[in-house]
């Protein structure tokens, strides 16, 4: 009776499977989207069962070659559309229809919630508004405050390995900078990460950042049931590291909620304080904002802030320090750059590198600006984005069924040789000499879900990065970068530096 059951069952899976993927397949191929044939139920999954985030840049390379700019697969019963044409970047990015995330993002969620990252429709174009005001300049300007103390620590402690000789992976040292900027830029407190490096919430974040990338390439991690399944410990770690980092940001929202509370009733109700060694500033975090917001008349609730904090927290730092590390790792290899980087600061902020520097100056770091765009571009801290189509959409010309999975392969694009000459070459000058399709550089995405704190992680660059050359001579030390795919870009071998303290002649 099981047997029967289960067989009766099965065949009514194959042939499920079977027409809804011969339906798709034939509305894909009248699109000129082409693929791999794939095998019942599993699709193309075995295809990637020997790939890991290192080598997905060289999977994705050998589909373009076969398949060209835009091709599909089968993941189990799923359909995936992977692009890297600016063209179709352009008609994907700028639509107000195709702002839903793809399922690759569902396993952000136990961590994130429906925050501004995942969310989507009423509830997504509500948040945003809230938060558009808050990336304002005039906000931004308070925090580069913090970015400057913050990084000026990490200086402090990089002298120690300053010698000119000792191999420096910048990754884990501007991750902990960063998360101590984010911490008390989003939520207002100091975690003083950098000074206490066995953070438990840092080390929460890069665990469970590693985990989900894996598990968005390894079909049998893929799926919650099969996770639990075939990887019990790594299931039980992630749950672990989520409730670490939940429990964190509650705490951190339930006490700002009580100092707003007690300011309201004693009528000091400003802008609250973000207290730090020097006195006392006023700065509104972008907690506060949350805790003082209302959709529909109505505040919102703890739960709805802590997944917007958390939020915040996730893209807010991995990001940057993919970004700072890997433009340190190309200054250094570039001397000539690096020293046209340090006339630019001396003639701008002058040689007194204990200074403070203002946001004036950093606005007047132009060449900064160029050489962080082309880090950016050869190495985008957001390799891979997704989107979902809720409907039948034309994009560029093309019919996209409803409920495709759209994954832009930023990374490939931002290195095409059709849209950048030397595509792999470390060249800031090419965004002043060369006319850029402004869908082929797109770091930061475009169109309505574009990255919200783009200008802040614009100015946190700008101060670290000028902070540090000031300090240090950047060398070209340790091994290569590996590039891997994990959620952010990062490095199998590190991003690695030497530092000698700069001297001023
Ligand atoms: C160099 C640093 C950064 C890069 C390259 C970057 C890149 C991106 C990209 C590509 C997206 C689109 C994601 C998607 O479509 O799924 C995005 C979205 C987002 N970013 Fe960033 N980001 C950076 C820094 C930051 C910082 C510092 C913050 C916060 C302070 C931030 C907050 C967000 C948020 C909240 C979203 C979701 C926006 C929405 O969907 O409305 N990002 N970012």
């Amino acid at each position: 009776m099981f047997l029967e059951l289960f067989l009766g069952f099965f065949t009514f899976l194959l042939i499920w499977d079977f027409i809804h993927k011969r339906r798709k397949n034939k509305l894909f191929k009248n699109a000129g989207i082409p693929g791999p044939k794939g095998l019942p139920l599993l699709g193309n999954i075995l295809k990637l069962i020997n790939e890991n985030t290192e080598t997905l840049t060289y999977f994705n390379k050998s589909m373009r070659t076969k398949y060209g700019k835009i091709w599909r697969m089968w993941f189990f019963h799923q359909d995936r559309v992977f692009v890297q044409d600016p063209k179709y970047f352009e008609s994907i990015l700028s639509s107000q229809q195709v702002i839903s995330k793809n399922n690759s993002y569902s396993l952000l969620l136990p961590w994130l919630g429906d925050g501004l990252l995942l969310s989507t429709g009423s509830k997504w174009h509500a948040r945003r508004k809230i938060f558009t005001p808050t990336f304002h300049f005039k906000i931004l300007e308070q925090f580069v405050e913090i970015f400057d103390q913050q990084s000026t620590v990490m200086a402090k402690k990089l002298y120690d390995k300053a010698d000119g000789k000792t191999v420096i992976d910048m990754f884990p040292v501007v991750c902990l900078t960063a998360l101590d900027i984010i911490a008390e830029t989003a939520m207002g407190v100091k975690i003083n990460a950098q000074m206490n490096p066995d953070f438990p919430y840092a080390k929460a974040v890069t665990e469970v950042s590693q985990i989900i990338a894996t598990r968005v390439i390894k079909g049998n991690q893929r799926y919650d049931i099969p996770f639990m399944i075939t990887a019990p410990h790594i299931a039980f770690r992630l749950k672990k590291h989520i409730s670490l980092m939940h429990d964190f940001t509650d705490t951190v929202i339930k006490e700002r909620r009580v100092a707003l509370e007690k300011s309201i009733a004693d009528g000091s109700n400003k802008p609250l304080d973000v207290s730090d060694d020097m006195g006392v500033k006023k700065r509104m975090a972008f907690l506060d904002v949350l805790l003082q917001s209302t959709v529909d008349g109505k505040p919102l609730s703890n739960a709805d802030i802590r997944e917007e904090v958390d939020t915040f927290m996730f893209e807010g730092h991995d990001t940057t320090t993919s970004g700072i590390s890997h433009t340190c790792y190309l200054i250094a290899r570039h001397p000539e750059i690096q020293q046209k980087l340090f006339d630019e600061i001396r003639q701008v902020i002058g040689d007194d590198k204990n200074k403070a520097i203002t946001t004036r100056e950093l606005q007047e770091l132009k060449y900064l600006d160029i050489v962080i765009k082309e880090g950016l571009r050869l190495y985008p801290p957001v390799p891979i984005i997704g989107r979902m189509t809720d409907s039948d959409v034309v994009l560029n010309g093309k019919l996209i069924p409803a409920n495709t999975n759209i994954t832009l392969l930023l990374y490939a694009a931002l290195r095409d040789p059709e849209y950048f000459s030397n595509p792999d070459e470390f060249i800031p000058e090419r965004f002043l000499n060369e006319k850029i399709d402004p869908f082929a550089n797109v770091p930061f995405s475009a169109g309505p879900r574009n990255c919200i704190g783009q200008k802040f992680a614009l100015l946190e660059m700008k101060s670290t990065i000028s902070k540090l050359l000031r300090h240090f001579e950047l060398l070209p030390l340790g091994a290569e970068v590996r590039p891997m795919q994990n959620l952010i870009l990062r490095s199998a071998s590190g991003i690695n530096v030497g530092l000698r303290p700069r001297v001023y002649s």
